[in-house]
């Protein structure tokens, strides 16, 4: 299998698709299951390390928490797109197919989320533990998309990432835009990007509209569980080798141990516990 080692943009037409339009994105927020939607706020200081709050929607009907994103700094995940919103994942599926033939990769898990985000919104840096396609639909957003190496990505911290001890965040400095690709990503693009690649997004002043695609193959699959296993033992007080100069045999031995070790509950999932911290309706005012 072949990875990139550069962002890479390719074209779709899902953006011209009524179903990306305000009226048909309220529907679907009215209609989708409530587990499956996440609000965020981000709040950032000087230094640009970032906060992070989450929240409910209250009461909020989908026109109202459209108007809500729109207006605020909030940003809405309507998770399991793949399985919860068909309409729209009947136009993704072929597009990424086509992708995925050109990368060589052969997809054994795919998942996806519709995003809607706030024209200020921005994302921390951080990396996806999976492969990413993101199909942007509506507005503008700019990436940048740093190296895989050891001074942006420490291992040490992709282990607990993988581990979900922490929420998903690595150590950022500004100076490490100098070392970024930046990418202005439009509509009808869609941007993929090198394997666990760190990457943070602000949008251009106006709303946002993308689908985040994430995939799995073996290779990516073995690689996590054997960061997983690494991790535990770096906590055992042992020292993991390298994850590039680890053969795809030895990872896969390593992605073993991991399932074991996650039976044995050796690593609980912090993450599950973090709490709704607020309320979109406390924001939202009335509509007179
Ligand atoms: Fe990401």
């Amino acid at each position: 299998m072949s990875w990139l080692n550069q962002p890479k943009i390719y074209s779709h037409e899902i953006h011209t698709h009524s179903l990306v339009e305000d009226a048909a994105l309220a529907a679907t927020l009215d209609r989708y299951p409530a587990e499956l939607l996440d609000i965020n706020a981000y709040s950032y200081d000087a230094e640009g390390q970032v906060s992070l709050e989450t929240g409910e929607r209250g009461r909020a009907d989908g026109a109202t928490l459209l108007e809500a994103i729109k207006a605020g700094q909030v940003w809405v995940n309507l998770r399991d797109a793949h399985e919860a919103h068909p309409e729209l994942w009947r136009h993704i599926q072929p597009v990424f197919d086509e992708i995925a033939d050109d990368l060589g990769v052969k997809p054994i898990k795919v998942t996806g989320q519709l995003i809607l985000s706030s024209p200020q919104t921005k994302v921390p840096y951080h990396f996806d533990a999976a492969g990413v396609v993101l199909f942007h639909l509506r507005g503008t957003k700019r990436l940048w998309v740093y190296p895989t190496d050891e001074a942006h990505l420490p291992q040490e911290s992709m282990e607990k990432v993988i581990m979900r001890v922490q929420a998903e965040e690595l150590p950022y400095r500004l100076a490490f835009d100098g070392d970024a690709q930046v990418v202005d990503l439009q509509p009808g693009q869609a941007l993929t990007w090198p394997l666990y690649a760190p990457h943070r997004v602000e949008n251009q002043g106006v709303f946002n509209v993308s689908l985040s695609l994430d995939f799995q193959t073996w290779e990516t699959r073995l690689t996590r569980g054997a960061h997983y296993a690494n991790g535990v033992l770096r906590r055992w007080g042992l020292a993991p080798g390298a994850m590039d100069k680890t053969p795809m045999a030895a990872r896969a031995g390593l992605w073993a141990a991991s399932l074991a070790m996650k039976k044995a509950n050796l690593a609980p999932n912090l993450i599950k516990d973090y709490q709704r911290s607020f309320a979109l309706s406390d924001q939202v005012k009335p509509a007179a």
